[in-house]
């Protein structure tokens, strides 16, 4: 399977600023078997990136996307416009549920939407600080992943990216602290089980499953061979273009 490693600029960088940026990144990066990088950039900065990128080198997602297809949807953007400039969208992303109050209806329904017009979406999943406390982890992940891949069908649910985000470990939340490889480990353990229960051992091993917070270079080796996880979705770490190529030189040496 291939390893993954996806940058999340969240809402920074202007234009130009985006524009420098994938220079010097396009210059640094070299191809690899096995290994898919991508940055999802503003989408503001997504028609002029796509005809700057090297899709060899590297590839372009979207940080979300309107449910609905096209209509009066006044600020939104839908995954129909979207399409053709990007390959992934990441969809409830823990800023978008809890910020931005997105339903789990409104996050299976992006999910759907972009299954149908031919874009990876990467679901994003996590418990917060509270949840895990309480003990509820296991139960926040399978009802994530119960109802974001709802209107999914099973031929269509290898064309997904589960993405393991606890809250918690997110660089920007306040008390943030990095997650243990074993706290990963036993969540993605979760992800796999549930998977396999629901959709059989087959499909559960094709599912690429990713692990975002607080990634650096110092620890993304060690976050990338814990079983099961095949790749990395970075926030912070992944705006300083150095950071990031240093990510996907050890994500290379784990992949080869
Ligand atoms: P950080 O890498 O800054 O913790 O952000 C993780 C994230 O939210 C990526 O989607």
């Amino acid at each position: 399977m291939k390893t993954y490693i996806v940058g999340n600029w969240k809402m920074n960088f202007t234009v130009g600023e985006a524009s420098i940026y994938l220079h010097k990144l396009l210059k640094t990066i070299k191809p690899a078997k096995n290994l898919q990088v991508a940055i999802v950039p503003s989408t503001v900065a997504l028609q002029p990136l796509s005809l700057q990128i090297d899709r060899k080198k590297l590839k372009l997602g979207a940080q979300n996307c309107c449910e609905k297809d096209y209509g009066a949807y006044t600020g939104e953007t839908s995954i129909t416009q979207l399409r053709g400039l990007v390959d992934y969208c990441i969809i409830g992303h823990s800023e978008r549920r809890y910020v931005f109050n997105e339903t789990d209806k409104m996050i299976r329904e992006k999910v759907a939407a972009c299954i149908r017009n031919g874009v990876t979406p990467i679901l994003c999943i996590g418990e917060t600080e509270s949840e895990r406390t309480f003990g509820e982890t296991k139960d926040v992940l399978k009802d994530q992943l119960v109802s974001g891949l709802k209107d999914i069908s099973k031929e269509d649910l290898d064309k997904c990216i589960i993405a393991y985000e606890p809250v918690w470990a997110i660089s920007s939340v306040k008390g943030a602290r990095p997650a243990t490889p074993d706290d990963i480990a036993s969540s993605i353990n979760i992800i796999r089980d549930h998977l396999k229960a629901t959709y059989g051992k087959e499909i559960a091993e094709k599912i690429p499953v990713l692990y975002g917070g607080s990634v650096n270079p110092n620890n993304a080796g060690a976050y990338l061979t814990i079983p099961g996880v095949n790749g990395l979705l970075i926030g912070g770490a992944s705006l300083i273009a150095s950071q990031f190529n240093d990510i996907i030189e050890t994500a290379k040496k784990v992949a080869a």
